[in-house]
């Protein structure tokens, strides 16, 4: 009888699409930012009636929906050359020229020795006669001398002029050099809200349905999730939840996504330390995080030497690429900034200067596991 040779399938399939539920996958319905959107093609009507330079900004915590936003609005704009940069690991003027060279098509080796007056001649001859949007996303993570290169493009206006959109954690006041500022101006910003459990359910139905074969979930699993995700008002971790949850399901041959797969899931899940931030690392600071992670085996805190030294036994397992104690030192760092671990330093001036280094809420095998699979699965 077919009804039972298809209830006797070996394993039973939950994920039809996978695609809708990975990191940067963006839905061609927003849910409830209507009101969000509306303000930015406002703020930005100038550029798209005129091609006259108009600036944004736009702010909000993790996972609120900044990047599908800036994403969306890009998505439809038309006659202007459109630049998307995130800055968080490639912070500095010259990355920002690059991504500049690289969408009107010019190949630059490197910027070594050119001034900034020749950078910005570079500039103004790749964006003759065009008008650019230039989106900045991860702007906290800009380095002082980018934002002065940021405020000489506005002010300078190169080739077809320049617009631009910065997309950041926190308020433009707390981001942007005084000067910056003023050029953009103080009005122009769209804040985004951390979503409530009401819209985060939402937002996952909108994904279930994209994502999951329908009977395979219902409406208690959605509210289980958005509940869990609500304190942090954050759709991303909302996401891989279901993410989580439906895959261990799948694995154990279920036919459904039940509540204590979530649960399982939600264990598994640091809220500020997801598996999609994990892989947006690059590959030197991915490494150093696993140093990180092997010093503090057994250790509540590890020093910057220790984490030198296993860093040191990668690369002779040939893990990793070789690197100095400064680089390390660096990455390390950049890290910290990015929030996915804390450093702390100890010590006098005089006696010299100890850094320490500690993943907070997160067990560090835990971190290690998921690194190692991680690099399994790009082998
Ligand atoms: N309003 C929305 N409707 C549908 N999906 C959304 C909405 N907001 C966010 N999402 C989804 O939630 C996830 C996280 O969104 P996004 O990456 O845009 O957040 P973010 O604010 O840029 O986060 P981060 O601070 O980490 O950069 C994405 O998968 C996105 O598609
Ligand atoms: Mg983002």
């Amino acid at each position: 009888m077919i009804h039972k040779s298809i209830n006797s399938f070996p394993f039973t399939l939950i994920i039809r699409n996978r695609r809708a539920l990975d990191r940067g996958f963006i839905p061609e319905q927003l849910v409830d930012r209507e009101a969000e959107l509306e303000a930015l093609r406002r703020i930005m009507r100038p550029m798209l009636r005129e091609r006259l330079p108009s600036h944004a900004f736009v702010y909000g915590g993790v996972g609120v929906g900044k990047t599908t936003l800036v994403r969306f609005f890009m998505r439809d704009v038309e006659g202007v050359r459109k630049i998307y940069h995130s800055c968080l690991w490639a912070r500095s003027s010259k990355d920002i020229i690059l991504a500049i060279l690289k969408e009107a098509g010019r190949k630059i080796p490197s910027l070594r020795g050119y001034s900034r007056g020749e950078m910005m001649a570079l500039v103004a001859r790749a964006s003759r006669g065009v008008h650019s949007l230039l989106v900045l996303d991860e702007a906290n993570a800009l380095l002082g001398e980018a934002m002065e290169f940021l405020e000489a493009l506005l002010r300078e206006q190169p080739g077809g002029g320049f617009s631009i959109i910065l997309v950041s954690l926190n308020p433009p006041d707390q981001v942007l050099s005084r000067p910056l500022l003023s050029v953009l101006g103080y009005a122009s910003s769209v804040q985004l809200r951390p979503y409530d459990a009401k819209t985060l359910r939402e937002i996952l139905r909108q994904r279930a349905e994209l994502s999951l074969v329908p009977g395979t979930w219902d409406e208690g699993l959605l509210e289980l999730i958005a509940e869990s995700a609500a304190s942090y008002g954050d759709a991303r971790l909302a996401i891989e939840i279901l993410q989580r949850a439906a895959e261990r399901a799948e694995a154990l041959g279920r036919g459904s996504v039940e509540p204590e797969d979530v649960r399982e899931a939600m264990a598994k899940i640091n809220p500020f330390l997801t598996e999609s931030k994990l892989s947006e690392l690059p590959d030197g600071e991915l490494m150093a995080l696993l140093a990180v992670a092997r010093a503090l085996r057994g250790r509540a805190v590890a020093s910057l030497r220790q984490v030198y030294e296993e860093y040191q036994g990668l690369a002779e397992e040939g893990l990793a690429e070789a690197a100095s104690y400064s680089t390390i030192h660096r990455r390390i760092l950049s890290l910290a900034e990015a929030g996915i671990l804390s450093v702390r330093k100890v010590g006098e001036r005089r006696k010299g200067v100890r850094l320490l280094v500690t993943i907070m809420d997160f067990p560090a095998t835990r971190l290690e596991e998921l690194i190692m699979q991680r690099l399994k699965s790009e082998a």
